[in-house]
């Protein structure tokens, strides 16, 4: 028997465990995802394992185990860092459902990547319907060709995507499979007055989450959605600035201890979204390790303007140890931010929205006309 003989049959479970896992429920999206063949769309991929990159291929028995599962897959790095991903099956169909399509809308979507989100979207609306913008050509290339082998012909552009895709506007929808510092204002002008953009808004490195905007006149807004996404970032070709990092220079540091005893505050997903509005830019973070132990000895947080700290893992006394230096006291604006973040009642992703206006935009909560509204600029 042929390989791909039983794929129907494994796209027909992929499609129960996603109805079991609640991220499907719509008759409508379960059949394109039973109807369209994911394995066409990721030829190879690369796992992670063991701190290296794999090869998968279909000479290996987990790939098409591993294609029809709901897992995110891995389809092109560079330097050793994914750039381009057949993204969660189950995501995809969370965002498509969150889309709230209707029969002969037009939908624009930004990252074609493989193919398979923008082949799901022409099995619904049709190819006269679906357009799609990638900035990597080899990738629109493959992308067109294997939904042209399919039988699929949407519009299919290679260009960056932060402008969307002028001349196919107005769309009804336009879905973002990359995530963006802030909305880029020309999709919010290509998108019909009462259309919806959902996209991963994330003005920081893991500070932020999908939203789901609705256009109204001069002015797109809407709520964050549960739980937490994390998107590949939109690349912008020719203004990467790489950031500048600080030396964490120990015997110089301004030395105190700390009660808060939060080890990665970069997990409390909302805490570190009102964190980074207080964040100089270019922030990092992660372990630091111990020389003595060869262990992780502290967490560090750096930002490109010289501002650094480590916070010791261990805890004696109720306290931590704080090793600071530059401008900013970055464990500070941590503690002060968990402080307020408790005020504020733990809010989770879905009391938070966002609204965007030409030249301007902001997260609040619970409601858009609140006092409490943070302001969002593109400074990652
Ligand atoms: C998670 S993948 C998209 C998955 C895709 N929707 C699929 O079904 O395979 C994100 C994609 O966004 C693309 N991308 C990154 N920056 C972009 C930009 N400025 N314009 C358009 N696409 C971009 C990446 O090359 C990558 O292919």
């Amino acid at each position: 028997m042929n390989v791909f003989d039983d794929w129907s049959e494994r796209a027909e479970r992929l499609v129960r465990t996603l109805v079991d896992k609640g991220k499907v429920s719509s008759p409508e999206w379960q059949a394109a995802v039973r109807a369209v063949p994911r394995h066409v769309f990721v030829p190879v991929f690369h796992e992670r394992r063991g701190g290296a990159w794999e090869v998968v291929d279909q000479t290996q028995d987990r790939w098409l185990e591993l294609v029809y599962s709901n897992t995110a897959l891995v389809t092109l790095l560079g330097e050793a860092v994914p750039i381009s991903s057949s993204s969660e099956p189950g995501l995809m169909t969370r965002m498509l459902e969150a889309l709230d399509v209707r029969d002969g809308d037009r939908v624009l979507e930004i990252g074609t990547g493989t193919g398979y989100n923008a082949a799901l979207l022409a099995h619904r609306l049709g190819d006269a319907n679906v357009f799609s913008v990638e900035v990597e050509p080899e990738l629109v290339s493959a992308a067109r060709r294997r939904l042209a082998g399919l039988g699929y012909h949407p519009v299919l552009a290679e260009h960056n995507g932060a402008g969307g895709l002028p001349e196919h506007a107005p769309y009804d929808r336009i879905i973002a499979t990359c995530a963006v510092p802030m909305i880029p204002w020309e999709w919010v002008e290509q998108t019909g007055d009462g259309g919806l953009i959902i996209a991963d808004v994330k003005p920081h490195v893991f500070a932020g989450n999908l939203v789901v905007l609705r256009r109204k006149g001069k002015r797109a807004q809407g709520r964050f959605a549960p739980g937490w996404v994390d998107f590949m970032d939109l690349r912008r070709p020719g203004t990467a600035e790489p950031h500048r990092h600080p030396q964490r220079d120990l015997a110089q540091a301004r030395r105190r201890t700390t009660g808060l005893l939060t080890e990665r505050p970069w997990e409390e997903s909302t805490l570190w979204f009102l964190a980074h509005f207080r964040f100089p830019p270019g922030v990092r973070f992660g372990y630091a390790m111990d020389p003595g132990t060869g262990g992780p000895g502290a967490v560090f947080l750096s930002t490109s303007d010289g501002s650094w700290c480590e916070v010791s893992t261990t805890v004696d006394n109720g306290v931590r140890q704080v090793r600071e230096g530059g401008p900013v006291s970055l464990w500070r604006i941590i503690e002060e931010t968990t402080d307020l973040w408790h005020q504020l009642g733990k809010p989770g992703w879905e009391r938070f929205g966002l609204t965007v206006e030409e030249g301007a935009q902001w997260a609040w909560l619970d409601t858009p006309d609140g006092a409490l509204r943070w302001v969002i600029g593109a400074r990652r």
